[in-house]
């Protein structure tokens, strides 16, 4: 064989090389799940909740950085239902989302297989069901994003690695809490705070090694602050950044909030207390888990250890001390600190002023006036059939113009690769939790009063750390920046699940008038077509 015939032979050999590189490196996961409800008695009462696989709370799903996912739903509920990913970015790919604006709610008795990709992620995050008031019943779940073995992460790899979804629960079912929503009224306080769907959670470790403990917030609505007895916490990941590693006594975790800490077994072996208490609210609520060293004869004992209760200044200054480690990488190989994104000029400003008005008479909640109306037809679908009377484009103002506060389904639009400033304004008492899907975003600044053009000079241009749902302190602002890279359409919503459930949401349409392949995927094929997309013909 001369040489010009080898050519082909080795592009060959070469192309396959690659290919297969490519399969090596981004696996395909096959997943089926079914959903159900079951009874449990997490605050001793026996109640109905809802079981993924059997499981309350449900799986828990370990992936790899790139994962590809295919992830067959089977929803046997009584009622539509889907899930939705919290923190993973859906890359081109709004149309896995899994919300009621991306997504046809899966049938009762049918399926809906999702398939999406953690491109570029690492972290700790959760899933969740977004329709209704399914949340408050369980069907959540830990999501954990492991590095590529070829990409180093700060840390020494921990001896064992604890998920513990944390938050507010109710004795009352969730068509009853729906009920008091449909009704006007307001949820009540919460009747307890569960870890992993219990109220003794123990969690067994061995003295002198290092765990590793995910901390997410599930909750309905409540912020909590997380700490464990005689024990230092190294914060090392928050939703997807690695920071700078400073230990602390306690941390803040607001809804739908995630983290990662590394805890060293250095004390006496004896079984110690992981404590959450709610934060900013009249009574506390605490609950109680447990640190068992495997060596240790000794139940927990002593006080639990007390934290912060209403203290907003030091929630916001420990807030502040979460800064990106700039040399680090996180699920990429080069570091953090390379996009410079404080020397990039903002296209826009858009203030987000929430409120809880009285509309027709009933509570509702809203962003610049509006409170989120869902159309009977996913918006996604809408845009991609071009059906009309769905949606109108900036429906919601960028800035509240000071009209009373009506219903309507809410979208703004953007265009692909702008970046903006996002001000959230709570004038609120209450504290506020503020989610993006689709993206994260860096979270420059917390002040308390009203944001104004100065309150640009104390924002973090530096090393602000970026994340997927960021908290709005009472009669307090915080401000964001985002790199509007993801096409597609973005739920924006309060991680407060009544008042995203009563109105204060909205879609983000980050659109670029040439469709491209490049630039966001086509409709899958299992596509599930509802309202007016019904019949509408799909590849
Ligand atoms: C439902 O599940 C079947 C496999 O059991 C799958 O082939 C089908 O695509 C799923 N339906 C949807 C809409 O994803
Ligand atoms: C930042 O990351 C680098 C690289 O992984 C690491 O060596 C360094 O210790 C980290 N610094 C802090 C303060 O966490």
């Amino acid at each position: 064989m001369g040489k010009t015939a080898l050519l082909p032979l080795a592009c060959a050999i070469l192309a396959f090389w690659s290919v297969y590189l490519v399969k090596a490196e981004d696996a395909y996961k096959y997943f089926t799940w079914t959903v159900t409800y079951g009874t449990a008695s997490p605050l001793g009462v026996p109640q109905q909740v809802i079981l993924v696989n059997g499981q309350f709370p449900g799986p828990r799903l370990d992936l790899v950085t790139n994962d590809n996912v295919v992830l067959n739903l089977i929803n046997k509920l009584d009622q539509p239902f889907l899930l939705t990913w919290n923190g993973i970015k859906q890359r081109k790919n709004s149309w896995q989302d899994g919300v009621l604006g991306t997504n046809c709610p899966v049938p009762p008795n049918s399926n809906y297989t999702y398939k999406f990709q953690t491109k570029d992620q690492i972290g700790s995050y959760t899933y969740f069901p977004s329709t209704l008031m399914h949340k408050a019943a369980g069907g959540f779940g830990a999501l954990n994003v492991y590095a590529r073995s070829v990409i180093p992460v700060p840390y020494a790899k921990p001896a064992g690695d604890f998920s513990l979804l944390i938050g507010d629960w109710y004795k009352t079912s969730h068509k009853a809490l729906q009920q008091i929503l449909d009704s006007g009224k307001a949820l009540p306080f919460p009747s307890g705070i569960l870890t992993n769907g219990l109220t003794q959670s123990s969690f067994s470790a061995d003295q002198g090694k290092t765990y590793m403990f995910r901390v997410s917030n599930v909750g309905l609505s409540t912020s909590f602050n997380f700490r464990i007895q005689g024990h230092k916490m190294k914060l090392v990941e928050v939703e997807g950044s690695h920071v700078i590693q400073n230990i602390y006594d306690s941390l803040d975790v607001h809804v739908g909030q995630s983290m990662s800490v590394l805890v060293t077994l250095d004390q006496p072996p004896k079984d110690y207390y992981i404590v959450a208490s709610t934060r900013f609210t009249k009574t506390v609520l605490t609950t109680t888990a447990v640190l068992h060293y495997t060596n240790s004869q000794t139940p927990v004992s002593g006080p639990v250890p007390a934290g912060p209760t209403y203290e907003i200044h030091w929630s916001i200054r420990q807030a502040r001390t979460y800064r990106w480690n700039l040399t680090s990488n996180a699920a990429r190989p080069n570091p953090q600190g390379s996009f410079h994104y404080g020397k990039i000029t903002p296209s826009r400003t858009i203030v987000l002023v929430n409120s809880a008005p009285i509309i027709n008479g009933k509570q509702r909640f809203a962003v610049n006036g509006i409170s989120h109306t869902n159309a009977d037809t996913p918006l996604k679908l809408a845009d991609y059939f071009n059906i009309p009377g769905v949606f109108s484009l900036n429906s919601i103002e960028s800035a509240p113009s000071g009209r009373s506060p009506y219903l309507s389904t809410s979208v703004l639009s953007t265009s692909l690769h702008e970046f903006i400033e996002v001000v959230f304004q709570n004038n609120e008492n209450a504290m506020q939790s503020w989610h993006v899907d689709g993206y994260d975003f860096w979270v420059v600044g917390f002040g308390s009063g009203q944001w104004t053009q100065d309150s640009r000079k104390k924002y973090n241009l530096v090393d602000a750390l970026t994340r997927h749902t960021t908290q709005v302190y009472p009669n307090s602002w915080t401000a964001i920046l985002v790199s509007l890279d993801n096409q597609g359409m973005w739920n924006m919503r309060s991680a407060m699940w009544e008042r995203q459930y009563l109105g204060q949401q909205f879609y983000l349409r980050v659109y670029n008038p040439v469709p491209s392949l490049a630039n966001e995927y086509d409709i899958p094929s299992n596509v599930l077509l509802c309202g007016k997309a019904v019949g509408r013909h799909h590849p």
